[in-house]
């Protein structure tokens, strides 16, 4: 079994390329919702908790490898958790590398919480695949919401996302920007309306697919089939809102502590 964190429906995104990859991989999502949200914590905040949660859960349930599938963990507190865990932990990290590989404008967006767009882990990943780009970068904790309003089975729409978009469009050397790095795991989750939002010209990428590659080829073919199930970390009428969509990701059995 392989244990998937986030401190919402972010991870969801993360879990559909690795069940893809690896169709029928036993999965155990837990999401820290009583902790939610982390993009708006401290540094210490976020990793103190963070390293407490899956310390405990490391030892009660023995998964194989655990995936954090979080922009704002991973960027904190990504090298802590692998400190004091002895077992494999693959981190999502802002996809810098791929959106510089893409862009053509040399302009490109970080959409991430505030948390993650001021982590000196971006300087670097910015400073190391795309030093010739101007990185432009936006913090909103309004997408974390309604990714998780969507997944509750509420309408966003492409004019809900919009002012978030306009948060790097607005910044100089904007106007020029073409491809758009989601790097909060929530976001994806709200793609097709981004997209409408941005209109033609802008490319968006997120971590899912390489965090799918990087799991597959850890694992090898030394993986257990199984179910999937959802942890959250409190119960709450949005637990019950959400149980639609986490059976939609293959989600389900859903147990609240
Ligand atoms: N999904 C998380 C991320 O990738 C953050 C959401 C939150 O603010 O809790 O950064």
């Amino acid at each position: 079994m392989i244990l998937i964190l986030d401190s919402g429906v972010g991870g969801l995104s993360v879990l559909a390329p690795i069940r893809a990859a690896l169709p029928g991989i036993a999965v155990t999502y837990v999401a820290d919702n009583a902790g939610f949200p982390y993009g708006t914590k401290s540094e210490m905040e976020v990793a103190t908790r963070v390293c407490a949660l899956l310390g405990r859960l490391a030892e009660r349930l023995r998964p194989a490898l655990i995936v954090i599938a979080c922009n704002t963990a991973s960027t904190i507190a990504l090298g802590h958790v692998r400190a004091v865990l002895d077992v494999g932990v693959v981190g999502t990290v802002p996809a810098i590398k791929p959106a510089a590989e893409r862009s053509l404008s040399r302009v490109i967006g970080v959409l991430g919480t505030q948390a993650t767009v001021r982590q000196p882990y971006v300087d670097r990943l910015s400073a190391e695949f795309a030093s010739d780009c101007l990185v432009l970068r936006h913090g909103s904790a309004r997408l974390v919401e309604l990714a998780e309003a969507r997944l509750a089975g509420e309408v966003v729409t492409a004019g809900d996302v919009a002012p978030e978009l306009a948060g790097l469009r607005d910044q100089p050397g904007g106007e020029r920007m073409d491809t758009v790095v989601l790097a909060c795991t929530h976001f994806p989750l709200l793609g097709d309306v981004l997209a409408e939002a941005a209109g033609e010209g802008i490319g968006f990428v997120d971590g899912g697919a390489g965090i799918a590659r990087r799991v597959a080829a850890l694992l090898g073919d030394d993986w257990e089939r199984g179910p999937g199930r959802a942890i959250f970390t409190r119960d709450d009428a949005h637990v019950a809102a959400l149980r639609p969509a986490l059976a939609h990701f293959g989600l389900d059995e859903v147990t609240a502590v």
